[in-house]
Parts: structure tokens; sequence; C-alpha cells
């Protein structure tokens, strides 16, 4: 680690230090738990109601085709006995996080070397993503900077890289990105910096990488959630939300994707419950994380506009555009966006044979109210505002919980994917 890395560490906070559960609150394993997905057939409610004596964990928002639960061992034989119509999402979910590899040692570069491709065979610490992108950075310290979004509501700096091209620091549109909002996407995090790996190292060689970095600056947030991050790896590897308390309530954690100040007063996309995963807050903004990100956003509005917007996340294999809020809204630019969506999902395609389905979020997928994209579109004025869902689909492969030999290949397609876009938007 280098000088460099150790200041921006300090910058993280007291409760940054990879490793610590939090006081009180001992790991959940998961280990023998069974996570089935049960087709609902638009009628998710007969399905929770015929599972509401089990602990069985729900863990997908989107219910129409399917609920996707995680049984405790003990509670699988009565499960089974349910006869559901249900496939095998993990045989043994506390095994493949096991095998997922959590904290893989990332050892840091001597001073300006570039970071091996080997990073992105393994998930890391939260910790070695700050060194990992201070060393990237450190590489390729002409045409870049980090920058900060804020203060997580337990202290950590919202980080992230500013890349730029031969017009130099600031001169063009953004192509903005933000990774890990929910804090266990885990991959979403390292799609988005294996796409600021490419644009740098192949800046110099590649003519196609050189015309989108000379063309855009990028704004990449690697882990827009860092509090949620952190408290996957120390204690629930399958929480969602950031990890704010408020007075009188018991239940911790806004829905960063819930709070963001437009459209936040809608009533259907979004819970009152701060027990819920998708708990939108008190007021519009008013989490830490959101703060921090609307004035980072406003910033880049302000300066030179935002060419594009995508909020990384998993899983379903989605492309979405416009608008969460109301299912009966298109864009202004429907057209456009759904052949761009179009071309993406068929680029995309090309690598692996990994499909994506696009369209506005609210029809394709379920209404989301206070979500990044609407803010994006309406208030940063983004020409394109997207959420993109990575693998897997669900069937047979899992869910959160990605193997990291699928790391590599998840990144490589989206990569190329956004060669396309930028090159066609
Ligand atoms: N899965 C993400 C969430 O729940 C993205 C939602 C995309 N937007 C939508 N309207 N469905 O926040
Ligand atoms: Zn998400």
């Amino acid at each position: 680690m280098k000088l460099s890395t150790a200041i921006f560490q300090i910058l993280l906070g007291p409760l940054a230090l990879a490793g610590a559960v939090p006081k009180g609150e001992s790991k959940i394993t998961y280990g023998g738990y069974k996570a089935f997905r049960v087709a609902t057939h638009n009628n998710p409610a007969a399905i929770k109601e015929k599972i509401s004596k089990l602990s069985a964990v729900t863990y997908n928002i989107d219910n129409r085709e399917h609920l996707d639960v995680a049984v405790p061992p003990q509670e699988i034989a009565a499960f089974e006995a349910l006869k559901l119509e249900a496939s095998v999402l993990h045989e043994d979910l506390g095994a493949d996080i096991a095998k997922e590899g959590t904290v893989a040692a990332y050892e840091g570069v001597s001073a300006q070397a570039v970071p091996s491709l080997t990073w992105f065979n393994a998930y890391h610490a939260y910790a070695d993503h700050v060194t990992f992108f201070s060393d990237l950075q450190a590489a390729f310290s002409n045409q870049s900077e980090l920058v900060t979004a804020g203060t997580s509501f337990e202290g950590r700096t919202i980080f992230g890289i500013h890349l730029w091209g031969s017009g130099g620091k600031g001169s063009k549109p953004a192509v903005y990105y933000h990774g890990t909002v929910h804090a266990r996407e885990w991959i979403s995090t390292k799609v988005v910096e294996y796409i600021a790996y490419n644009l740098l190292t192949q800046y110099g060689t590649n003519t196609t990488v050189k015309a989108i970095l000379d063309k855009y600056d990028f704004y990449i947030l690697p882990v827009v959630n860092p509090d949620g991050f952190v408290y996957t790896q120390t204690t629930n590897r399958l929480w969602r939300k950031n990890r704010q308390t408020r007075s009188g309530q018991s239940c911790v954690g806004t829905d960063i994707n819930r709070n963001w100040p437009y459209k936040w007063e809608l009533t259907n996309g979004a819970s009152t419950n701060a027990c819920d995963e998708t708990y939108k807050g008190l007021a519009a903004g008013d989490s830490p994380e959101n703060k921090g990100l609307v004035a980072f956003t406003l910033g880049l509005k302000n300066s030179k506009g935002i060419k594009l917007f995508i909020d990384w996340h998993s899983y379903g294999q989605y492309i979405l555009f416009p608008y969460g809020y109301d299912c009966s809204l298109k864009p202004a630019n429907y057209a456009l966006q759904s052949s761009l969506a179009a071309g993406t999902a068929a680029r995309i395609k090309l690598s692996y044979g990994t499909s994506f389905t696009y369209g506005p979020s609210c029809s394709t997928l379920y209404a989301t109210t206070g979500d990044s994209v609407d803010y994006l579109d309406s208030v940063g004025l983004a020409q394109y505002a997207w959420t993109i869902e990575l693998r897997p689909t669900g069937s047979g492969t899992g869910g959160f919980v990605l193997p990291a030999a699928q790391i590599l290949p998840t990144a490589i397609e989206q990569w190329e994917g956004q060669k396309y876009l930028l090159a066609a938007a």
C-alpha cells in the first residue's frame, strides 16, 4: 500500500475495519439453507401466505412471476411438503457464500504499477476496493483522479474515480456509473471496476477506447452504499439497504434507491415501514448517502452535463430506462432508447450468449418511487439514465451470490455492451 492509499483509508472513518463484526451481532452463515425459486403466477400473496409459518428469507422484490426464498435446514422438509412449483437456486446457500471467497487478499502494487487483472478472479473486502482504486489512479495519474461524493451514515467516504481523455480534465459531458447501491449486489462493483480498468489500460493502444475517453469524462463510484457493503461481509450476506438508524425505530436501514428527491412522495413504489427492504426514509433525500450523491450529481449536471448514467444492480438480466414511478409513462426519446438498449443487449449477447430483456423500468419490472434513474432523467437531465440488472436470471444459477468464476465473463460482456452504447449514443 502506498502512502496516498494510507491517507485515503484514513478518510474511510473509524468503523471501516475490515472483518469487524458489529457488537452484539454474530455472522449469519446461511449454512444448510436451501434456496428456491417459487412460481407465483401473479399471485405472490397466496404463496407468501403458504410459507408464512416458516422463517424462510424472501429476497427478490419483483414477485409477480416468482418468489426467491432461502429456507433454513430444519424447515426444508416442511417447505417441500407444501408441494409448491419450485426450482432450486442454491442447494446450500451457506456453502455457496463460503465458496464465493468473500475476502481474497489484495496485495497492492509497487509505486505506479498497474494492478493485475487477477483482481477480477475474486471478490474483495471493502478496504481492498479502496486500495485498488488508489493504485489504479496512481498508475494513470495524468488522466484520472480520485473523487468523493459525501459520507455514509457510519462515516465512510463514498469514493470514486474520474477519468478523462485528450480534452483534459472535466472538458466533456459525463458518463456516470454507480455500483453496489444495494449492499448484496457485489458483482456490480466488479463490473464498473473492470470498465474503469479497461478505459485506462487500453486508452493508449485501442482506437475505440481512445475515442470514447476523448469524448466523455467518466465518473465511476464503485460502492455507493459502503456501510451496507461492509455489513454484507461482516454479518449478513443478503443485506440490501444502508445501515441508518432512526430514533424511535428498531429496524435499521433505508433503501438508497427509494430515497432520491424526485417523485419520492408517491405511494406505490416504496415502503413506509422501516422494517421493509424498500423503506423510503422519512423525507425525500434524507439519507446521508443520498445527500452526498445528489450533490455530486448536481455538480456533474451543472458543469458539462450528463450524457449517460447507469445504476448497476443484480440480478435478473435487464436493461431498464425511465420511468419507475408510473407504468404508463415512457421517456420522450423512447424509440431511440429502445433501439440503443436493443443494440446493447445484442452486443452483450455476442460474448457468452447471455440474454438481457429491456424496456421502461416500471412496466418491465415493477414500480419504484424515489429511484436514481428517474432523478437522473428528470432532475439530472441525463440524456440516458438506465438501470442494468446483471447476471444471473435466477433459474438454476443462484441470485445475489454469483460464483467468482463468473466475475470476469460478466464484466467482459458488459464492457462490450458499453463500448457499443458509447459509440452509438
Ligand atoms: N432492482 C432495483 C431496485 O429495486 C432496480 C429497480 C429498477 N427500477 C424499476 N422501476 N423496476 O431498486
Ligand atoms: Zn438492486
